[in-house]
């Protein structure tokens, strides 16, 4: 099925470390999702890896946590780790990459917590996701 209207969202990442939006938001009549990551700086991925994850915003830090030691072959999230909603792959400069998840468990009006788990990161590169 064709991606409803305003189903697909994006935000960029450079070399600055920062996200392009500190918050992001989708219509909450979206059965799924899709993220998209650009990172439009010029660091690889072992330098300067970006990745978008969600989680609650009472889980970020955990998953933060507990995803710096997972190592990039984990793209820096722990194995199964449950409390993760959605996720992309780390991925370096020039590179884009996106995840489709499902909506169905989360609850429209709560700002969740997207952030990038690449060791160091997490503190400035963070924001909110509201289905609205
Ligand atoms: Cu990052």
């Amino acid at each position: 099925a064709m991606a409803e209207e305003g189903c697909n969202v994006s935000v960029d990442a450079a070399d600055n470390m920062q996200f392009s939006a500190k918050s992001m938001s989708a219509p909450a009549s979206c059965s799924s999702v899709t993220v998209t990551l650009n990172h439009t700086g010029q660091f690889p991925k072992n330098a300067m890896g970006h990745n978008w994850v969600l989680t609650t915003e009472a889980d970020f830090k955990g998953v933060a946590m507990d995803g710096g030691s997972a190592g990039l072959k984990n793209n820096y999230l722990k194995e199964g780790d449950t409390r993760v909603l959605a996720a992309t792959a780390i991925i370096g400069g020039g590179e884009s990459t996106s995840v489709t998840f499902s909506t169905e468990g989360l609850t429209a009006g709560t700002a969740y917590t997207f952030f990038c788990s690449f060791p160091g990161h997490w503190g400035i590169m963070k924001g909110t996701f509201t289905l609205s």
